[in-house]
Formats: structure tokens, sequence, C-alpha cells
């Protein structure tokens, strides 16, 4: 694993902070489900079919449910602790996904435009704002050419972080010119907590 910035991810969280909430069991960003606007997608048919990632799993409900559903899905999450618990979830609901101990920001060049699909999920505000430009470029580096980001942006309108507020301007300055906007709104059918502060985003790689 790359380790450039000397166990950090960004100057938010640690490696091992990460780390430590799957030891004390928080994990205050878990749903206990798949998020309900990706349920929804899927079922509308919006979820292109193929090959899916998904950076920063943690327990992976989409992981579970993408690959349920015959998605080959691969997972890459930094923290043993949730590639454990995913691989945990997986056995016992008899579904196959690839789950991943690495770092998102160092995946190398056997991911490269591989990918249909990229569900971002409480990944993107996880990270130091400073690290955006290079989530940008693995997830364009990653994806095929018209391959589909698919992700709930998290506003929180709060200072500092994790998670750190993302905008709809935040989105639009970092993906702009790498990736084609097919739908920034807010969504209208988030879980209760998080009412009003998902950005809903279908992003296509130029
Ligand atoms: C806020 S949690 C979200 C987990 C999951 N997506 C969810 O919504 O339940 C962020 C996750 O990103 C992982 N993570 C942080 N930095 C990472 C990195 N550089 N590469 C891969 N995973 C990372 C953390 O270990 C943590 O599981």
């Amino acid at each position: 694993m790359n380790d450039e910035s000397d166990g950090l991810t960004g100057e938010g969280y640690t490696h091992a902070d990460w780390q430590k909430h799957y030891d004390d069991d928080d994990m205050p960003w878990d749903l206990g489900e798949v998020a309900p606007p990706f349920v929804r997608l899927w079922e509308d048919g919006r979820v292109p079919k193929g090959r899916m990632i998904v950076p920063g799993c943690g327990q992976g409900h989409e992981v579970k449910f993408f690959a349920g559903n015959g998605m080959q899905v691969t997972a890459v999450d930094i923290a043993p602790g949730a590639v454990e618990r995913l691989r945990h979830h997986l056995k016992n609901a008899g579904v196959s996904a690839r789950v991943l101990h690495d770092d998102f920001f160092s995946l190398n060049s056997e991911h490269d435009a591989f990918y249909d699909v990229f569900l971002e999920q409480t990944f993107f505000c996880a990270i130091h704002p400073i690290l955006r430009a290079t989530y940008v470029n693995v997830a364009h580096r990653i994806l095929k050419p018209g391959g589909l980001l698919i992700g709930l942006f998290y506003e929180t309108g709060e200072r500092g972080g994790p998670p750190f507020n993302t905008t709809a301007d935040d989105i639009l300055h970092h993906f702009s010119g790498r990736f084609s906007i097919r739908n920034l709104e807010k969504c209208d059918h988030s879980i209760d907590k998080r009412q009003g502060k998902e950005w809903l985003a279908i992003l296509q790689r130029q």
C-alpha cells in the first residue's frame, strides 16, 4: 500500500483512525442497509450492468446489494476491520465479490479502464479535501471511457470533518472537464437523517 502521506488519509483521519472505528464498533456513517437512492436507480434500470468498484466500502451494504443482483463488484477499503466485516457479511449472504484491503489512491494499473460503474457512498466526504483532485484522477483512470460514477455526495453544511462538507459547486469544480454531468440533484428520498443533505450525481467518464 502507498504510504506517501505517512499513514494519513489527508490531514483528517489516519488509516489507524479508521481502523479504530471498526475496533470500537463505532460506525456512525453506516446506514445498516443499502442507501435507498441506489436501490431506486437499480430498479429504474439506470445502473449499467458489468463491473463495479466501491471505494471506501466499509461494511459494504452496497457491495452486497449489487453483487447479489449480478454485478461483478470490487470493494476496496484501507481498514482491515472493514474488509473482515464485509467478507463475513458476504459469506453469510452467500454472495460473491472481490474485497481488497488496499489504499484507493494507490490502486495498481490492473484496475485501469476496468470498471463500468464507480459507486460513491460516503467516501468523497471521508477523505481530506486536499485529496479530492487525486480522487478524480483515480476515478477517471479506473473507469472505462463512457463509464459512470454514480454517487451520493454529502453536504453536511458543517466545517471540518470527516465527514467534510461537499457542495454542488465542489462536485462541478472537481469533475467537470473529465466527466460529463448527466445528473446532479438534491436527493429527495434519502434516509431521514440525511434528508436534504445528499447530492445524487451521475457523472460520465469522458
Ligand atoms: C465514512 S466511511 C464510509 C463507509 C461506507 N462507504 C458506508 O457508507 O458505509 C469511509 C470508509 O473509507 C475508508 N477509507 C478511508 N481512506 C481510505 C483510502 N485511502 N482507501 C480506501 N479506503 C479508505 C475507511 O476505512 C472507511 O471504511
